[in-house]
């Protein structure tokens, strides 16, 4: 236990230290260079999205209600002018403390492009009565909704994601054309703060996306090296992938794997990078990764969740030489790419990392054809070097500590007269909400709930306007 804590201490000492360094290079380099952006682009997206911002906070009972969050601010968006090789976006979310994976992914589609909503909460809690007038001004200046003891944390916020998005641009044309959006959210309630509006940021990052072809991806998958290097380079495989896409409304599945928990956590990126970079052409070499080795698995497959990426049938994608076509199983929950404009929107009454994204695939295996593609695949990178993100814990200090925050989840609220826990409400709320879809599915009378946002951005964005065919 003790030399558990020790080590623990030696471990963090470690990464501050690189932190720092990085930093200090990252930062060093951007005061330098400030790469060029597309602001017309960014202007264009903050307009639409912040037309619709209420600065009064999200209230937990709003989510109750069903009624997703007006008070999220889309505070900057950084938009790469580089170049996109090939008409694939990936779209994902995360928060800052994650922005290391974000930039693995983007690493893992050079020449497509990543957008990336990234949320930043600010609780109300804590924010004194009556500040002095002009620390709350300058904080107005900064952001509507924005007290003084926000400012802090929204610059750090900013800084890193200019570095981040800094070094990007410097990596050419070894990783994608990557377009960041920060939003920060004002909550009312602190449980909130560990609930993120996770399919409103998702719609946020989709919007964000101008190519023919998207994937929602969660921020830790990376792709294959194939897909960037290979299939996307083939103008016979990306015509062949748009037009089916559009015209048959295809879903193309991309296999799933996860590193095995028996790996050490040290040695477990490794097998993600050793995954991502078998050619597809020897992807036998995945199969003894899995069955023999023991090293990797299918997604979910090692905590039990068969059912999760069963129907994309591994088996049977070992000797694919083409794609092949599945069908649905319930509780099958794969990644895929498909047209943008048929991409469905997700639910916006979800928050927080349950029931959130199987409504939405469920509702698109209704209208797409399901085929799995022979030679792409993704890989769950773990967790455990997050380097990038000491300067915003640095910046949390204001904030409660983590814990004291999970903790929040646990407070005693009352909801509809009857005492229960924001945890308790949460799971039992977005079961709801899945139940509720669920029946209107099969009914075929769904339709998400959508933000006003991103509602509005999609009927006044020049790149969501439907081409005239
Ligand atoms: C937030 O402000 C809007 C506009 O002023 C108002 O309509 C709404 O009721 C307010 N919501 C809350 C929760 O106070
Ligand atoms: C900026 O983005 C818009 C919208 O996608 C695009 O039409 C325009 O060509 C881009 N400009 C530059 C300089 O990349
Ligand atoms: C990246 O750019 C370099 C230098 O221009 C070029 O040699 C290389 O082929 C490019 N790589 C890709 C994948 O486009
Ligand atoms: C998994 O898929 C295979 C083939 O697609 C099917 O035969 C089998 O019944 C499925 N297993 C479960 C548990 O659904
Ligand atoms: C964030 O804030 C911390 C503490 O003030 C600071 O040390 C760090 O450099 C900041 N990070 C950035 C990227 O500005
Ligand atoms: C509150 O109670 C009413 C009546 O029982 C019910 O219809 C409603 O769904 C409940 N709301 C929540 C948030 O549980």
């Amino acid at each position: 236990m003790a030399s558990g804590i020790f080590f623990n201490c030696t471990y963090i000492q470690f990464i501050v230290i690189l932190t720092i360094y990085y930093s200090y290079q990252g930062l060093a380099f951007e005061s330098i260079n400030s790469p060029p952006r597309n602001t017309s682009a960014e202007n264009l997206l903050k307009q639409c999205y912040n037309s619709q911002f209420q600065p009064n906070g999200t209230l937990f009972g709003d989510y109750m209600n069903g009624q997703p969050t007006r008070s999220l601010y889309l505070h900057r968006v950084w938009w790469s002018t580089k170049r996109a090789v090939f008409p694939l976006s990936f779209f994902t979310i995360t928060d800052l403390k994650r922005i290391t994976a974000l930039q693995e992914q983007c690493k893992s589609l050079p020449g497509g492009t990543v957008a990336a909503a990234i949320w930043l909460p600010l609780s109300l809690n804590g924010v004194p009565e009556g500040v002095d007038a002009a620390a709350a001004a300058e904080a107005a200046k900064l952001g509507p909704g924005l007290s003084a003891v926000h400012v802090h944390i929204v610059e750090n916020a900013t800084a890193l994601l200019d570095e981040v998005f800094a070094q990007n641009e410097a990596a050419a044309n070894t990783s994608c054309a990557l377009r960041l959006l920060l939003l920060y959210e004002i909550v009312v309630q602190e449980a909130l703060a560990v609930l993120m509006p996770i399919n409103i940021m998702r719609n946020a990052a989709l919007i964000a996306t101008d190519s023919d072809l998207v994937a929602m991806l969660d921020v830790d998958l990376s792709a294959n090296k194939d897909l960037a290097g290979l299939v996307m380079r083939s103008p016979q495989r990306v015509t062949e992938m748009v037009f089916r896409a559009e015209r048959q409304h295809v879903a193309w599945i991309l296999p799933a794997w996860d590193v095995s928990r028996s790996v050490p956590s040290l040695k477990r990126n490794s097998v993600a990078d050793e995954a991502l970079s078998v050619s597809s052409k020897e992807k036998y070499r995945l199969e003894e990764m899995w069955k023999t080795k023991k090293q990797l698995f299918p997604f979910a497959l090692e905590r039990g969740y068969v059912l999760g990426h069963n129907a994309t049938n591994y088996d049977r994608w070992f000797t694919a030489q083409e794609h092949y076509g599945i069908e649905y199983e319930e509780g099958y929950e794969p990644w895929f790419i498909a047209s943008r404009f048929l991409t469905p929107f997700f639910d916006a009454r979800f928050r927080g990392y349950y029931m959130n994204k199987i409504v939405a695939v469920r509702s698109a295996t209704r209208f797409l054809n399901m085929r799995v593609l022979p030679d792409v695949w993704i890989v769950h990178r773990p967790h455990e070097v997050q380097v990038a993100n000491f300067g915003w814990l640095e910046a949390q200090k204001n904030m409660k500590n983590k814990q004291q925050v999970m903790m929040a989840l646990d407070e005693p609220m009352v909801i509809n007269g009857t005492m229960t826990t924001a945890r308790d409400a949460f799971f039992k709320r977005n079961l709801y909400f899945y139940r509720i879809a669920v029946s209107q599915m099969n009914a075929f009378n769904y339709t998400p709930v959508l933000d006003v946002a991103v509602e509005n951005c999609r009927k006044v964005l020049p790149w969501w306007q439907h081409r005239a065919s």
